[in-house]
């Protein structure tokens, strides 16, 4: 397949504004304002099938229908750029080896939806990325393409960016927005979505930084063409991020829809030392596993959804025979108890319950009565606040439903099966 997202990444100095002037960047802005109205704008991306690549698949354009809707004012665009998920680095390539397609991406969905301000809200463990994306910054307000009347049009845009300090509940949307009014990121209850009542309670359109690489593409070459690729349900390329026992990590650019499998082994070269394929988290720290018998499914997010998993992020983590399930499934639990906000009771307290459960179950401690307290208490964080309390449980309660032999192992030996001694 053409390269689309990295089409410009292995450029020397991709970077720069020079070298993405040369490959035909900021055309697609330039064609947005001077021969469509925001409108127009909205319907192309609309009629391009384009789903938010953050890891919920809303539809774009429908989102930027409801903020150009929302007359109230000042409105801001905010990109999410705080990738906090465990295995995901795909956004990251997009900051540090093609910033102005991210710039591009937003300037023209602020034109098509009214906003005046934008922020990148971006992960704080991304330093190079900070440099890279202002310098990127001042490049485009040196060329015109950021501040007063951009390209001689009334269409204004000041765009900054605002580095988190390390919580990765900041990358829930509304809790980066009370990030950005400098308060504790929380998250707000939903609705009000942000489109209406965002940032300072302004219409606020979120979107991710992949989903906006994806909006040059559509408007430079239509949203007709860009519906054909992959899925059609829910279409165009995607990047996915590759870890775990693969001989090729790396970020893979393919079609929405391609075949679990052939990721892993075609594009990332099967497991290490050709060993045995023996789980997969297919879409990122909070989804659920998937076995090696269950990864002839298309990468897209009804696929995953009836599979009983998600797409989300797209991040693939693969666990080879080798692996311990019980440690790989407790390793993301800690994570998610540590980055629980502490807000509402499920996730708090769910966590930190399926930590200490895990852990005894991991040192050879556990009972099997152990096995239906982790389902219940999973059962019990659905419930949750935000979508960290919702997720976080998926990866221990799929290991124990399809790997249960393997928890009652280590309870029966009294040790992990997969340690000597
Ligand atoms: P969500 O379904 O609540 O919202 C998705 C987006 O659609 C939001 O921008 C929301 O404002 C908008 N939206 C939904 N319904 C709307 C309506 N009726 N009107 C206007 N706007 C509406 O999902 P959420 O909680 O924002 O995201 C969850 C996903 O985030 C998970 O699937 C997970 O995979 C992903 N995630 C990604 C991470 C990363 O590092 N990329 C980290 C953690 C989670
Ligand atoms: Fe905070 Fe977790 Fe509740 Fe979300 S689900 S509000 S992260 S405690």
């Amino acid at each position: 397949m053409e390269k689309l997202l990295l089409r410009n990444v292995d450029k020397e100095n991709s970077h720069t504004i020079e070298v993405y002037l040369k490959g035909g960047g900021y055309s697609a802005l330039r064609k947005a304002l001077k021969e469509m109205s925001p409108d127009d704008v909205v319907e192309e991306v609309k009629l391009s099938g384009l789903r938010g690549r953050g890891g919920a698949g809303f539809p774009t354009g429908m989102k930027w229908e409801f903020a150009a809707a929302d007359l109230k004012e000042p409105k801001f665009f905010v990109c999410n750029a705080d990738e906090g998920e465990p295995c995901t680095f795909k956004d990251r390539v997009i900051i540090e080896k093609d910033p102005h397609a991210l710039i591009e991406g937003m300037l023209i969905g602020a034109y098509a939806t009214g906003c005046r301000y934008g922020y990148i809200y971006l992960r704080g463990e991304y330093p190079i990325g900070k440099k890279i994306l202002e310098r990127a910054i001042a490049e485009a307000y040196e060329k015109g393409f950021l501040g007063e009347n951009i390209l001689g049009t009334d269409f204004s845009f000041d765009l900054y960016v605002h580095s988190g300090a390390g919580a990765y509940i900041c990358g829930e949307e509304t809790a980066l927005i009370e990030s950005l009014e400098g308060k504790r990121g929380e998250p707000r209850i939903k609705p009000p979505f942000p489109v209406n009542a965002g940032y300072l309670w302004k219409p606020t359109v979120v979107n991710n930084v992949e989903t906006l690489a994806n909006v040059p593409l559509i408007i430079e070459r239509g949203g007709k063409w860009y519906s054909q690729i992959g899925s059609p349900d829910c279409p165009g390329p995607k990047l996915f991020p590759v870890s775990g026992k693969v001989k090729r990590p790396g970020v893979y650019e393919l079609p929405m829809g391609t075949p679990l499998r052939e990721i892993i082994f075609e594009h990332a070269g099967g497991i290490v030392k050709d060993r045995k394929l023996k789980a997969v988290f297919p879409g990122g720290a909070s989804s659920s596993l998937l076995t090696a018998d269950e990864i002839d499914v298309p990468m897209d997010f009804p696929s995953l959804a009836k599979a009983g998993t998600m797409l989300g992020s797209g991040a693939i983590m693969v666990l080879d025979e080798t692996d311990c399930v019980v440690k790989a499934a407790l390793r993301l639990i800690e994570f998610f108890r540590h980055e629980s906000c502490g807000k509402c009771t499920p996730c708090r307290e769910g966590t930190d319950w399926l930590v200490r459960i895990m852990r005894r179950i991991e040192e050879g401690l556990g009972t099997e009565e152990d096995l239906d307290t982790i389902l219940s208490v999973s059962e019990t964080m659905e419930n949750s606040f935000c979508g960290l309390g919702m997720a976080a449980h998926n990866p221990v309660a799929s290991s124990v439903r399809k790997f249960r032999d393997e928890f009652l192992e280590h309870i029966k030996l009294g040790r992990c099966p997969f340690r000597s001694g």
